[in-house]
């Protein structure tokens, strides 16, 4: 799509669009979840990884994409050339990033971001490094909170609000059904910014659960809640011999002890080392046995004869479930074996921490709701609900359709 516009116009373009829900359709190349941005003046398609661990967008710049940066991911990338865009504001802020797996460094920029009619001034970081070779796109969408934002940027989402250009202050994201790769174009996933579509996606009441301040309770930095139960269990059909009638086990953590962060950019729920064994041993599992690659998963035991629950609480007054049963869990491809499927849990290497991915998120509609516009005035939580039907993968029985 070539537009070629005005800086003068795109000046009258910025804060000036109605409110607005958005619709940003999701596309997967190797398993990752991106969106489409258009930046810069002419505008330039960006294909951006959404992730609710982080707070700053960035995108590769031209020379990072073009060669000096490692592209391991088989797709062409598209890089920011601020030389290119009239609209381009280079703030001389160096900033580097550091993630869970990865760093992207580069300066911070201003420059137009357009979706759907709406145009806005957006901070970001044009990365002259990055260690993230396999990522299919051009950079990351930071859909946390601004406070864990790099110096001089703010997130996407906030930088909307503020502009008033979202009808509510929320997004909603469902994932759609086809998670590797979606071809030339994006899939039935949808990410909705402005407004969340429980009507369309979800079948009964949506679950609830407050966010939590940091540590020190002064901000809200990422989409987390406090996590005070695990309960595991497994149901074994028939009687064989000295065999237990069911699996089953529960896991407690004192109020601020632990956290469940929902994380779009992790891909599995990864629990604190110290509880792994126990979680698996409540649903039948050995975990020494998966370690040591005693035991490769095969798909067909991710079965709805066992279901994990993790309970949460702010107040240790109301609590809420978000439970799923073991057939939903199952990713194949596990151990390049088409019939064996990724264990449910990995360890998350920090006892507070309980990390839900993409493997646990995509099996809900998922809603992130700043409950206010102004920082001051949020009061957020993070909805999720069980899909229709026909917005769920099809049963345990097609696994080897999906590879
Ligand atoms: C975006 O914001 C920067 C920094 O405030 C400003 O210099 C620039 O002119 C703005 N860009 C547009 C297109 O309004
Ligand atoms: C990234 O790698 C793919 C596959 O090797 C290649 O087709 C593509 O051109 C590369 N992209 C760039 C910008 O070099
Ligand atoms: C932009 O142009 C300047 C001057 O020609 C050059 O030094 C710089 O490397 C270019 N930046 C990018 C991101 O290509
Ligand atoms: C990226 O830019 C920083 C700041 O100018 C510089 O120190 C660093 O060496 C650059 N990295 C690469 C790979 O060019
Ligand atoms: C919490 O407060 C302490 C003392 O004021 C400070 O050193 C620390 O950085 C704060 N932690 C966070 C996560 O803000
Ligand atoms: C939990 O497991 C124990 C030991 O196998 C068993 O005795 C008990 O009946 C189980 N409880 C449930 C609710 O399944
Ligand atoms: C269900 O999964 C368990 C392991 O979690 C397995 O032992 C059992 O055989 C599976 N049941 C069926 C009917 O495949």
């Amino acid at each position: 799509m070539h537009r070629i516009r005005s800086l003068a116009l795109a000046s009258a373009l910025l804060h000036t669009g109605s409110a607005a829900v958005l619709d940003l359709p999701i596309w997967y190349r190797n398993t990752y979840a991106l969106v489409n941005f258009q930046v810069g003046t002419p505008a330039q398609d960006h294909l951006l990884l959404f992730d609710t661990g982080s707070g700053t967008s960035w995108l590769a710049d031209k020379k990072c994409a073009d060669d000096a940066c490692d592209n391991g991911s088989g797709f062409p990338r598209n890089g920011y050339d601020a030389n290119a865009s009239t609209t381009s504001v280079d703030l001389g802020v160096y900033n580097s990033i550091g993630y869970l797996g990865g760093a992207t460094g580069g300066f911070t920029y201003c420059d137009v971001f357009e979706l759907g009619g709406a145009a806005w001034n957006q901070t970001f970081i044009a990365a002259n490094q990055s260690s993230w070779s396999f990522i299919p796109g051009d950079g990351f969408l930071g859909m946390g909170f601004s406070s864990i934002a790099q110096p001089a940027t703010k997130t996407v989402v906030e930088t909307m609000i503020e502009a008033g250009l979202l009808d509510e202050p929320k997004f909603g994201l469902y994932y759609g059904k086809e998670f590797e790769y979606t071809g030339d174009g994006p899939g039935e996933g949808v990410l909705t910014l402005g407004g969340s579509k429980e009507a369309l996606y979800v079948d009964g009441a949506m679950t609830w659960l407050p966010v939590r301040k940091d540590l020190n309770g002064t901000v809200y930095q990422l989409w987390r809640s406090t996590l005070r139960k695990f309960t595991g269990s497994r149901r074994l059909d028939g009687d064989e011999d000295g065999q237990p009638q069911s699996y089953n086990g529960t896991l407690e953590w004192a109020p601020g002890q632990a956290n469940g962060v929902f994380d779009t950019g992790a891909s599995m729920i990864s629990v604190p080392d110290g509880r792994i064994a126990a979680m698996y041993a409540s649903i039948g599992w050995d975990y020494e046995d998966l370690y040591w690659g005693r035991r490769v998963p095969l798909c067909t035991d991710f079965n709805a004869s066992w279901s994990v629950a993790f309970t949460f609480s702010d107040d240790g007054v109301h609590f809420q479930d978000v439970a799923i049963t073991g057939d939903r869990l199952a990713r194949n491809g596990f151990a390049g074996r088409a019939d064996a499927c990724v264990p449910p849990f990995d360890a998350s290497g920090s006892e507070g921490l309980v990390l839900f991915g993409q493997s646990f998120m995509r099996q809900f509609y998922t809603v992130y709701d700043f409950g206010g516009a102004e920082v001051e005035s949020y009061k957020p939580l993070i909805g999720f609900g069980e899909l229709k039907a026909e917005f769920r993968l099809p049963g345990e029985d097609s696994w080897g359709m999906r590879q």
